[in-house]
């Protein structure tokens, strides 16, 4: 990486730190879309905790916890003796976790700790689960990234990472395209998605499993789509008169969708085994 580079990622962490993630707040508006229309049989947490045999006692690590809402979701299909360790390159994201997580009093231990992804403040092998859930798509250096979670496993453990897929929420790709040209493809997926998870992934694990997460969105309130979008560049910092175009475009489509407007979702996890650490 150049200087230039380096500048760029420091400045874009920066933004992830102190604006994007500084709280839920913009995090929960997206969530609340996937909440509230999701059409999957299983909620999003209670699937993908199940997508783990949780052995007894287990470490566990959570990398980018963000609010740790998976833990208090997911709760009733996660056994109580778990050891967790909950962290984020937003102290504020640690402080919600923390808060939500140890205020269930349903684990053994949680603990919380502000932690870069690319820089794990833990030994090597301290942990039997290591999760990262839409969090390496933010990171500047997602292979360091990636060897970091594959150190702090314990041989034998398991590294989950969660991401989405080229045509994730598609129309809503579709309807940022019409205001402001941006590309239509999905822009965590360009970072870091399933089909750069396929093949950096098994550079550093023996054992690579995709499982998708079967799902879509069935929408029918404009304002809530308008929220999700409001909660991201280059909405969130558009001028009032693309903001209006927004919503101009959000309501069009619903009303050619006679007041329900469906999104595509494409996502899932990567179940990682046998970490290649390099001794
Ligand atoms: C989309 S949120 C996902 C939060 C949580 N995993 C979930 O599924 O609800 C991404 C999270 O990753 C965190 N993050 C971004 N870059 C990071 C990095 N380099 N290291 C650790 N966390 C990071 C953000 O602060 C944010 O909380």
């Amino acid at each position: 990486m150049g200087a230039r580079d380096h500048r760029a990622a420091a400045s874009a962490q920066a933004y992830l730190r102190d604006v994007q993630y500084r709280d839920s707040s913009r995090l929960a508006a997206r969530a609340r879309l996937h909440v509230k229309y999701g059409t999957a049989s299983v909620a999003w947490f209670p699937w993908l905790v199940t997508q783990v045999d949780w052995q007894p006692d287990a470490r566990v690590l959570e990398v980018g916890c963000g609010a740790g809402w998976m833990w208090a979701e997911a709760s009733a299909r996660l056994p109580h003796d778990l050891d967790l360790t909950l962290t984020d390159l937003s102290p504020g994201m640690v402080g919600e976790a923390l808060e939500r997580v140890g205020s269930l009093g349903r684990y053994r231990s949680t603990s919380g700790r502000v932690a870069d992804a690319q820089a794990l403040p833990f030994r090597r092998g301290s942990f039997d689960v290591v999760m990262a859930n839409y969090v390496l798509h933010h990171v500047p250096d997602t292979q360091r990234a990636v060897a970091e979670m594959a150190r702090v496993v314990r041989p034998g453990g398991v590294v989950v990472v969660a991401c989405v897929g080229d045509d994730h929420l598609t129309e809503l790709h579709q309807i940022r395209h019409e205001v402001f040209g941006t590309p239509t493809a999905d822009p965590l997926s360009s970072n870091f998605g399933a089909p750069a998870g396929a093949k950096v992934l098994p550079a550093t694990f023996g054992s690579v499993d995709w499982r998708p997460y079967r799902d879509s969105l069935d929408c029918r309130d404009p304002d809530d789509v308008v929220d999700y979008l409001a909660s991201i560049p280059p909405v969130e910092d558009a001028s009032p008169d693309d903001r209006a175009r927004v919503v101009a475009a959000v309501r069009d489509r619903f009303e050619e969708g006679g007041g329900r407007l469906r999104v595509t979702k494409d996502t899932g996890l990567f179940v990682c085994r046998e970490p290649r650490t390099g001794g």
